[in-house]
């Protein structure tokens, strides 16, 4: 099975695509819990890379359903940039959450961490992400033969580093509303961890933390979510006006 969490729509393409390539059922896991696997069946989850390591919202779908690490496990990471100490840190990440079997791959894409990068243009993106779904290929087939990035036990210690980092950035006391607000209630529909709920018209962050996915900031129509001043004044990213995904996919969503 394909387990997939996207923030922006990355992954999301990734999963569908292959999934039709590898003929396998998909699931988005914020639809709650997963269907049930059966014994042997491999557990392919694809999902973006947060500070060298899982977005929180996967490492507590994980915890929750503990019957997933009785699967051989294989992450499909979208990045930005590089996968760097990723596979490292994400390997110490699944083997605390009981999973025996761990492989990482990597799909450089392209950047939505808006607060730090600055987002490409349209069309240079849809090539950095035609470039990157051109070796789906041969990531199923390092699936079929479990040949994952190799990891050291070395760059596994600096896990609480890049956790502190991931947990700082994550308080959503960075977020706030402009008045190009709308008050359209997309954000507070769409947020994957309901963090978001809209008050006398405006959005309000209800929860200290959240997963830091952005999709608010990029899906927001009227561009009215800011996080920071470092996101004021830059380009939004949303790859699913570039390329419909359940469309050019045979892959259904179980
Ligand atoms: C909170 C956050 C942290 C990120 N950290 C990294 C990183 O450490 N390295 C990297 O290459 N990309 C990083 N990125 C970029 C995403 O991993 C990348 O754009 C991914 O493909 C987004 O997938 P999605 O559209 O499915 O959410 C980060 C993005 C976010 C939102």
């Amino acid at each position: 099975m394909i387990l997939y969490f996207s923030g922006t729509g990355n992954s999301k393409l990734v999963a569908h695509r292959l999934a039709a390539l590898m003929q396998e059922k998909i699931y988005n896991l914020e639809q709650g819990a997963p269907p049930a696997l059966h014994k042997g069946e491999r557990l392919v989850l694809v999902a973006p890379l947060y500070f060298w390591t899982l977005p929180s919202i996967v490492l507590e779908y994980l915890a929750q359903h503990q019957q997933l690490n009785r699967h051989e496990l294989h992450l499909v990471i979208t990045c930005g940039g590089a996968l760097g100490a990723g596979a490292s840190l994400m390997t110490r990440q699944g083997r605390r959450l009981g999973f025996h079997e761990i492989y990482v791959h990597a799909l450089v894409m392209t950047t939505n961490y808006i607060p730090l990068h600055r987002i490409q243009r349209p069309e240079t993106a849809r090539k950095a992400i035609d470039a990157a779904l051109m070796k789906l290929p041969e990531v199923a087939d390092k699936i079929s033969k479990k040949q994952g990035a190799p990891t050291s036990i070395f760059l596994q210690r600096g896990l609480p580093l890049a956790q502190g980092m991931y947990d700082r950035a994550r308080h959503t006391r960075h977020f706030y509303v402009t008045v190009r607000c709308i008050g359209c209630g997309l954000c507070e529909k769409d947020c994957p961890v309901q963090a978001i709920q809209l008050l006398s018209g405006s959005p309000k962050w209800i929860k200290p933390q959240c997963t830091l996915c952005l999709r608010c900031v990029h899906h927001c129509p009227a561009a009215a979510i800011e996080y920071g001043r470092s996101t004021v004044g830059k380009v939004r990213y949303h790859p699913e006006k570039l390329f419909s995904i359940e469309q050019d996919t045979q892959s259904k969503e179980v």
